[in-house]
């Protein structure tokens, strides 16, 4: 089984496009665990046009309400996000190399030019009892030195699979195959989690491709889908899929 953690960026988005705390992210967060999600992602940018930094602590508060439910926190490194993520302390960071400004995580970490940065920070999390999960391109090459920095888990960027789903699935999905059986043969204690771009039409080819993927953190189709079939069936969609 994968779980499903339900990114709830775009609510927030929804919510700071007026100066009222509608839709109220703690209400939605509850939601999504009520209908049966099993985790909730949060992305604070660093201009926090979606979630903001001051709502991590009312997520992690829900979320600690549960026993079974994880709290991810995605975003870039810099200063404040490494202090407030050690603050918040969720059960996963999954550290995202984005720039300010980007439309949204375009890219995977490339572990060449980050090495020493990702060492420390890899570090300093797990030191604090963070599970730690690096945003990676299904590219061998970008992950030289991973055994070094040694995350807990990579987060498969699934854009281009997703981009190719529809001309050719078994070549959208070959690159990603490949960066997982050199993950299994070099560092055998690296688990996977998967996102972005992910749907209700792509997820399941992906999942059975690489049944491994622990985690898949689904946010704008799943909120474009709930416009359509409601939030509730909604998650019950995606979840009759990661459950198979
Ligand atoms: N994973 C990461 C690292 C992301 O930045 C995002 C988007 O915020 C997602 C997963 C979810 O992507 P999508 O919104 O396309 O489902």
């Amino acid at each position: 089984m994968t779980l499903l953690s339900v990114n709830i960026n775009k609510f927030a988005l929804l919510r700071n496009s007026r100066e009222t705390n509608h839709p109220d992210l703690e209400e939605i967060a509850k939601k999504c665990i009520q209908f049966g999600a099993q985790g909730i992602t949060l992305h604070p940018r660093p201009d926090e046009r979606h979630a903001k930094f001051s709502d991590l602590p009312i997520i992690s508060k829900l979320v600690g309400n549960y026993s079974n439910i994880e709290f991810n926190i995605e975003g870039y490194p810099s200063e404040k996000f490494i202090n407030e993520v050690n603050k918040t302390k969720p059960n996963q960071v999954t550290l995202v190399p984005d720039p300010p400004g980007a439309l949204t995580s375009s890219f995977g970490w490339d572990c060449l030019k980050y090495k020493s940065l990702l060492i420390d920070v890899v570090k300093n999390f797990q030191q604090n009892d963070i599970r730690v999960s690096l945003f990676v391109n299904p590219s061998i090459e970008s992950l030289i030195n991973l055994s070094e920095i040694l995350p807990d888990r990579i987060e498969l960027y699934t854009f281009d699979f997703a981009k190719n789903f529809n001309s050719d699935q078994e070549k959208a999905i070959e690159p990603y195959l490949k960066v997982v059986h050199f993950l299994q043969q070099n560092i055998p204690s690296i688990s996977y989690n998967a996102g972005h771009d992910l749907n209700l039409i792509n997820l399941n080819f992906l999942l059975t491709k690489i049944p491994l993927i622990k985690e898949v953190s689904i946010g704008h189709a799943l909120v474009c889908d709930a416009l359509e079939y409601g939030l509730k069936d909604t998650i019950q969609k995606y979840l009759t899929i990661t459950k198979r």
